[in-house]
């Protein structure tokens, strides 16, 4: 049996490893798949509660990094999962999703140890540096075996960049693998009567954690501005993420928090909770990266709140929109939506529930094809 290590860290790994999980155990003793969990999430209701609700096992190992500047948490991840995999048994291969710290770090490890690295998620740019995520795109898409991507727009960045396409698979979207498995557990989920109000009521869904608009008292004063105002037209629910509750207090912004009786602060949800705000959203403002595919998804109209996005695909052919940055806009765009001016959307292809198993199929593939180069190497050695 191969072994393979699924590397999650933080509340979006868990979507997109989840489908991966359950294919690989299910593929009759080929593959061994261990959680390797680095705790870049570490808050109950960002890493715990999707274990229950994704029903995955605990994770074999789970290397406690906690959080940290950009440098200091990568270099903790670095430093514990090179030490798990000299301590054990190395894998056959690693894989890693996504755009988070705990991507490129453990990618980096295994590279250095030359276990082979496949990225989930690969190919997607913003073209935007200043974003930590980009820079973890990209470095992690440079040194990957196999580039795993969401969409042909991925393909095509990958190209650009001079990465070889035989190592470029399409697969489509692994999180509507999970978003498809759990949407029926998720029309169960009595959040509206834990809101204390009715399904039937209209209302527009928010999440908040860029650092770009959090970590600036300005730029969150204005976002919060807006959606006071937007507040005053429509409901409004807000998960609140850890980075920007913190900033809210830092900054000394709870006043805006408490002002509004028609927005609704709460913890980050538990998945289902947060699948079924979504689903039956009017609109979705945000600037995560995974609710920008789930409402498009939804067919849920989404203005990002971001000047760029590495999923453009969501803009092309889903219901998201950009807009820009102030006050005005993101009110009038709002309001647009509202009052009925909505953008109708397509679901992208491959976006349909079947991506772990297309990942399953091209690494027996790249598996049978290495096997077979070793062969022929060993056999023209002798
Ligand atoms: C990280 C990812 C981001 C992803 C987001 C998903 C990077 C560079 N960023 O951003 O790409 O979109 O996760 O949610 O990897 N905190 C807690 N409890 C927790 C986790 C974090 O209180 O369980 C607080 C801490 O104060 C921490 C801050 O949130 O400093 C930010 O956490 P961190 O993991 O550094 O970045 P995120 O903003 O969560
Ligand atoms: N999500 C959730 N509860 C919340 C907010 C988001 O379950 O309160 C889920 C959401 O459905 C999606 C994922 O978290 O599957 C997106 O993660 P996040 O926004 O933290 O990260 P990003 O996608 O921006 O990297």
């Amino acid at each position: 049996m191969r072994l393979i290590h699924l590397i999650v860290g933080a509340r979006p790994n868990f979507m997109k490893m989840a489908p991966l999980y359950r294919e690989l155990s299910l593929s009759s003793n080929r593959y061994e798949p261990q959680i390797i969990h680095t705790g870049q999430h570490y808050d109950e209701q960002m890493s715990k509660l999707f274990f229950n609700d994704l029903a995955m096992p605990e994770p074999s190992a789970y290397l406690n990094v906690g959080s940290g500047t950009q440098g200091k948490q990568t270099a903790r991840i670095i430093e514990r999962y090179e030490d798990l995999i000299l301590a054990g048994d190395k894998p056959d291969l690693v894989i890693v999703a996504g755009d988070v710290n705990s991507t490129i770090a453990c990618a980096l490890v295994a590279k250095k140890l030359q276990i082979p690295v496949a990225h989930l998620e690969a190919g997607l740019r913003s073209y935007d540096e200043q974003m930590p995520e980009e820079i973890n795109r990209v470095l992690t898409d440079r040194i990957s075996d196999i580039l795993l991507t969401p969409s042909l727009d991925a393909n095509e960045n990958l190209i650009k960049e001079g990465i070889n396409p035989e190592k470029i698979h399409f697969v489509g979207n692994i999180m509507i693998d999970s978003l498809i498995r759990h949407q029926k557990k998720a029309e169960l989920s009595d959040i509206f009567d834990k809101l204390t109000m009715s399904q039937d009521e209209s209302y527009a869904l928010v999440t908040l954690h860029r650092p770009s608009n959090v970590d600036e008292c300005d730029g969150l004063k204005m976002l919060l501005t807006s959606l006071i105002e937007i507040g005053k037209h429509i409901k409004i629910i807000f998960p609140m993420h850890p980075r920007t509750k913190k900033n809210i207090q830092n900054f000394g912004l709870s006043n805006y928090v408490n002002s509004s009786k028609n927005i609704i602060f709460t913890e980050p949800l538990g998945y289902f909770d947060f699948l079924k705000l979504e689903m039956n959203a009017k609109l979705i403002l945000t600037d995560s990266g995974g609710v920008q595919e789930e409402s498009t998804y939804f067919r849920v109209p989404c203005l990002t709140l971001r000047e760029n996005t590495e999923r453009p695909i969501t803009i092309s052919e889903g219901t998201n929109q950009l807009v820009d940055l102030n006050v005005t806009s993101i009110v009038n765009k709002s309001l647009e939506i509202t009052e009925g001016k909505v953008k109708q959307g397509k679901i992208p292809k491959h976006w349909d529930g079947k991506t772990a198993e297309r990942v399953v199929m091209v690494l027996d593939k790249w598996f049978e094809e290495r096997d077979k180069a070793t062969d022929s190497t060993e056999s023209t050695e002798k």
